[in-house]
């Protein structure tokens, strides 16, 4: 494993930022994000793969605010499915493994229980759509490809939602936090570190090892809860929790915070099928919370 060359796209991002971290310890990780490569314009970004031609590509890319989306369709669709199509495509000419993240946002969240790779999707708006439309693209192209559907990401390095919580704390006498948005909490860094090991497993032919178990996994925190049962677990573990001024949180419904888009109400995922093929699964949620909370 030792000289595989690893292309990563969008190593400022939350996932990013860990894998450059994570992927270290396979080869040569050559790591590049926007602007100097901008998936809108894929230009920009092909010749730089045929030049460095990777045994391993890494898209931790996207196009993410769900709101904005709503009126940047265009670009949304570009970022998130059309380059991302291109990408698979080019890596399957280099016998390359191609590595994508998706999200739990491709569903409508009415199922009640958590959703597995066969359930169908039907997203509610127009990031989901876009998720969707990049697996489809990837893994129509039928390489060595993983998309790996996961949800509620975060990282105490950006912006995110624990990091809000944290500093919402820090203002507010009063927290109010959805209790009927229900998912499962995936920490960046272990979700970094589970691609890792996958790729590890992989041995010295990542591309025959991933060739046959190619095709779409779900991967998030074991586990789920609401944003506000989220919420009291992030002060209940804060370190520095003298410097909170919430009294107390209460309960509140999505629909009591009108936003652009509209997001699942349930949209847990069921990772057994990841576990199943590559022995790996993620911790609890609250379990990689203390161990992310503990890092600040
Ligand atoms: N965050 C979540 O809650 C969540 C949930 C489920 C699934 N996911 C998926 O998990 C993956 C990683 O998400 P994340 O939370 O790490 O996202 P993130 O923090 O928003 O990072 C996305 C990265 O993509 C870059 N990017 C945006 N537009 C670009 C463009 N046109 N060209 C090149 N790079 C561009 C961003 O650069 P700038 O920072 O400069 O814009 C950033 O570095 C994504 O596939 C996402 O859809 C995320």
């Amino acid at each position: 494993m030792q000289n595989m060359k690893i292309l990563l796209l969008g190593n400022t991002g939350q996932l990013g930022w860990e894998l450059e971290r994570s992927l270290a310890s396979l080869g040569q990780v050559i790591a590049t994000d926007y602007p100097a490569i901008n998936l809108a314009e894929p230009h920009s970004i092909l010749p730089l793969l045929r030049q460095v031609s990777p045994q391993i590509i890494v898209n931790a890319t996207a196009y993410t605010a769900v709101d904005r989306a709503e009126s940047e369709a265009e670009l949304a669709q570009a970022v998130n499915a059309h380059t991302p199509g291109l990408l698979a495509a080019e890596a399957k000419r280099l016998d390359a493994v191609f590595i994508h993240y998706s999200t739990d946002y491709v569903f409508d969240g009415h199922k009640g229980s958590p959703y597995n790779e066969d359930d169908q999707p039907n997203p509610l708006g127009v990031y989901g759509q876009s998720k969707l439309a990049g697996e489809h693209a990837v893994l129509n192209e039928g390489g060595a490809a993983l998309v790996l559907r996961t949800s509620w990401v975060y990282s105490l390095r950006r912006d995110s939602f624990v990091t809000k919580v944290l500093s919402w704390a820090r203002q507010q006498q009063t927290l109010r936090l959805v209790s009927d948005q229900i998912s499962g909490p995936t920490w960046a860094r272990q979700l970094a570190e589970i691609t890792a090991l996958l790729l590890a497993k992989a041995g010295p032919d990542p591309t025959g090892y991933l060739a046959e178990r190619a095709g779409l996994y779900h991967l998030a925190g074991s586990g789920c809860c609401s944003r506000l049962e989220w919420g009291q677990e992030i002060l209940r573990l804060d370190p520095h929790p003298e410097e909170q001024l919430t009294e107390e949180i209460l309960p509140a419904l999505t629909a009591d915070f009108p936003t652009p888009a509209q997001r699942p109400l349930f949209s847990a995922l069921d990772c057994s099928c990841f576990t199943q093929t590559f022995g790996l699964r993620l911790p609890e949620w609250q379990d990689a919370l203390r161990l992310a909370m503990e890092a600040l």
